[in-house]
């Protein structure tokens, strides 16, 4: 009888939501952000191992970064990290055919980028808790009053791990953005295999009907093949 190899049920088998970071340049092309310093306060929710707050913060720019893994260690995030890096590397070669590589133009200079981004956090990571910069919490539910920020990005992580966050957990994460920051930005739509997020078209109208702005707006940017638009949520 003729073997068939085993086809992965995903091709990105991460176990979860990973540390794994971007630099602000490519944040800058995610949102189509031009003058950050007028965007400021800015609030990076989910903002795990990415250098935007600690670059931002070498420009002169607020940037405050919220996520779950700021209770451990620098040392046990970086372990972490080299743990995704390998997943990383698995799940790209499987994948490597829906990807455009004009931006990055190779699998390693993405490394590259990761582990340069997690440098510059490591680097900030003790002095910027002292200053505010990094603080432990995870959506839903954020420490900040109303109001606190002028804008609040989700990158990489709203809608591209829709299948491990549902639907509720989306409404009420976009909810508690809108309360903290008067316009919201998110990207990527798709999820880890690609495809268009299911949660994205029940958010954008659950939003609408609370009387909140969404729209799609195009970005400078696409990595995932068809993912070049952001979703940008004004309070309204
Ligand atoms: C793929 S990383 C993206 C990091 C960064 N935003 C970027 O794009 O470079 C996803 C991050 O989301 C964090 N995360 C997971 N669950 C979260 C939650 N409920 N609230 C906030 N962040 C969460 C993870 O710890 C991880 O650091």
């Amino acid at each position: 009888m003729r073997k068939f190899e085993a086809v992965p049920e995903r091709e990105f088998d991460l176990g979860g939501v990973v540390p794994w970071g971007r630099r602000l340049r490519e944040y800058e092309a995610f949102f189509g952000l031009k003058e950050l310093a007028g965007l400021s306060p800015v609030l990076d929710a989910g903002g795990g191992p990415s250098s935007f707050a600690a670059e931002a913060a070498a420009a002169g720019i607020r940037v405050v970064a919220t996520d779950p893994i700021y209770r451990f260690s620098g040392d046990d995030i970086r372990a972490r990290f080299e743990e995704t890096a390998v997943a990383m590397r698995t799940g790209m070669h499987r994948a490597a055919y829906r990807f455009r590589w004009d931006y990055y133009g190779s699998e390693e200079a993405v490394h590259r980028l990761r582990r340069e981004a997690l440098e510059l956090f490591l680097a900030d990571f003790e002095v910027g808790k002292k200053d505010g910069r990094y603080v432990t919490a995870a959506l839903p539910g954020l420490p900040f009053p109303d109001n606190a920020f002028r804008l609040a990005l989700s990158s990489h992580l709203l809608f591209l791990y829709g299948d491990d966050l549902d639907f509720a957990f989306h409404l009420a994460a976009m909810r508690e953005l809108l309360r903290v920051a008067g316009e919201v930005r998110v990207f990527p739509l798709v999820n880890l295999d690609g495809r268009p997020s299911s949660h994205l078209p029940g958010i954008m109208k659950a939003l609408a009907e609370e009387g909140a702005r969404p729209e799609l707006v195009d970005v400078p940017f696409e990595f995932q093949m068809g993912a070049k638009r952001m979703l940008k949520v004004s309070r309204g």
